[in-house]
């Protein structure tokens, strides 16, 4: 798109992060939405100001998740929404380090047509559903997008998207209105199917790992701050409230994704650092087995080349480079007779004890007391027998040029209900059991309900094995009765 100039600061960022991930093997990890940073988004959306004034529903939403988020295995999650009229069902990564929502479309130019996830994948087709319009780049939704108006909007040229992740992947189309399909929250382990009007990327042209098609989803569910987001929308339009959160389950797969206010299990939180492109927090300290390493305190600033990001679509953990290798050491010293080999880029070894046992904790330590505890079975992850690979990287050495970012992705975050308060603009999160459930409240009437963790891949995979189970039956049955 014309819009990517290269003056923009967003676009540096970009080259910059891809550089910085591309090591990180094939499987996306870092993933950095570059469309609107660098400009303001002057542009309030008055109409949907206007229209969260009429009545709040505020509603909770139950997405239902699977994947397993291991490096060596998909390393994503996935939620399940349904999109049109009629309603079709597709599989999005969630992913709160980018914006906006958007699916592959027919028409488009490398799309993944099947997927190794045992997923179904659709094409969305905007003149197949009842309720799919193009967006034109004259509408509102479009100028404030785009941080002003689309020099050369002329008549009713669509309005085009495009967006760029770390891993040098990128997609690229038109925004659509339709209708999506959620989960709505009604009662404990209950919820009835809700709609809402929300625009989203029409994926024409899919480049890099997001066109291939082992891993293949439908699309990104980006859950970042900005008000082209799904999250937004719905807020906008008066449905929910701006609060979500997530529990990966590395242990069971799936886990849980919910938008509204949970009261069950309290979470301890710790403010966003204001006006940044990422959930940015404040990281103090860092523990190690009980000592702190010695870092100086610059190196935890934050600000557009600076700290400490919370991304629940990179699956490893990044620090600069002083973190790094003081962390390793820290870790490593009491094995100083294990011999490394590289599997992928990832740092592996031999162990055939309990690496809970034989590695200590690491604590990371943020403004206002909270703390991400990390074990040793979250910070290395399996890859066979007795094998263990690191999932802390040095960001500082990929990136050639110092960035000293630190980068908090899936491995350290699952197993935690992590809450994103945008509201209240604080994030926080709590040890927790993610194939249990946790309890939200409805806005609207004040009662509390259940909801529940999912597996959805797996319970494709059930259907699936019952319906032929049923199959078989009838066909024993048919042949007895003959
Ligand atoms: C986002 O939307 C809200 C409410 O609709 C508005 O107050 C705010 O100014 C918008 N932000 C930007 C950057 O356009
Ligand atoms: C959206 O929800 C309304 C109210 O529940 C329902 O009447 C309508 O059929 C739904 N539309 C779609 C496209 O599902
Ligand atoms: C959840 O789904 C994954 C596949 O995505 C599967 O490997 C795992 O066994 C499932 N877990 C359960 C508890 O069914
Ligand atoms: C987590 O919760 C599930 C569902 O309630 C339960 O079956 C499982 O035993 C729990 N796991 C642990 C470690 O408590």
């Amino acid at each position: 798109m014309a819009s990517m100039r290269s003056s923009s600061p967003l676009l540096v960022l970009f080259l910059v992060l891809s550089v910085y991930s591309r090591q990180a093997s094939g499987a996306g990890f870092l993933k950095v939405q570059n469309k609107f940073a660098g400009r303001n988004r002057t542009i309030a959306d008055l109409g949907a100001h206007d229209s969260r004034r009429r009545g709040r529903i505020l509603a909770a939403i139950d997405l239902p998740l699977g994947g397993l988020g291991l490096p060596t295995d998909t390393g994503l999650y996935y939620a399940q929404i349904g999109i049109g009229t009629p309603s079709k069902n597709y599989y999005v990564q969630v992913d709160t380090g980018s914006d906006i929502l958007w699916v592959n479309c027919i028409s488009c130019v490398r799309c993944p047509k099947k997927s190794d996830l045992g997923i179904q994948l659709t094409l969305y087709d905007p003149k197949g559903s009842q309720s799919g319009n193009l967006v034109s780049c004259k509408e509102n939704f479009c100028s404030s997008a785009n941080g002003g108006e689309i020099p050369g909007c002329l008549g009713n040229i669509p309005c085009q998207y495009s967006v760029m992740y770390g891993d040098g992947s990128s997609t690229a189309g038109y925004f659509v209105t339709d209708f999506l399909q959620y989960e709505q929250v009604t009662g404990h382990h209950q919820t009835k199917q809700a709609n809402a009007s929300v625009t989203f990327g029409c994926g024409a042209q899919q480049a890099g790992d997001l066109g291939s098609s082992s891993e293949a989803l439908d699309g990104i569910l980006g859950f970042g701050q900005s008000n082209s987001s799904m999250l937004s929308q719905l807020a906008s339009a008066g449905k929910v409230s701006k609060v979500f959160s997530h529990c990966l389950d590395t242990i069971n797969g799936g886990g849980i994704f919910a938008i509204g206010r949970v009261v069950q299990p309290k979470v301890k939180t710790t403010p966003l650092v204001p006006n940044q492109l990422h959930y940015n927090v404040n990281l103090k300290k860092i523990e190690v087995g009980g000592t702190f390493l010695r870092l100086p305190t610059d190196l935890f600033e934050t600000g557009d080349r600076k700290g400490t990001i919370i991304d629940s679509g990179t699956t490893l953990s990044y620090l600069p480079d002083e973190a790094y290798t003081k962390l390793y050491d820290a870790v490593f010293a009491n094995h100083q007779g294990l011999s490394f080999h590289t599997i992928q880029d990832f740092l592996c070894f031999q162990y055939p004890g309990s690496v809970d046992d034989g590695f200590p904790e690491v604590v990371f330590h943020f403004e206002n007391s909270l703390l991400l505890n990390v074990y040793p079975h979250d910070y290395f992850f399996q890859n066979g027998d007795s094998i263990y690979c690191l999932g802390f990287q040095n960001g500082g050495v990929q990136s050639k040029d110092g960035k000293d970012m630190f980068l908090l992705g899936d491995l350290v975050l699952s197993n935690k209900l992590v809450l994103y308060d945008l509201e209240n603009q604080v994030i926080g999160w709590t040890e927790y059991n993610c194939s249990s459930s946790i309890q939200i409240k409805d806005e609207k009437t004040g009662a509390i309900y259940a909801v529940d963790a999912h597996n959805i891949s797996s319970a494709y995979r059930f259907e699936l094995g019952l319906s032929i189970m049923l199959l078989l039956l009838m066909i024993m049955i048919l042949c007895m009765v003959h």
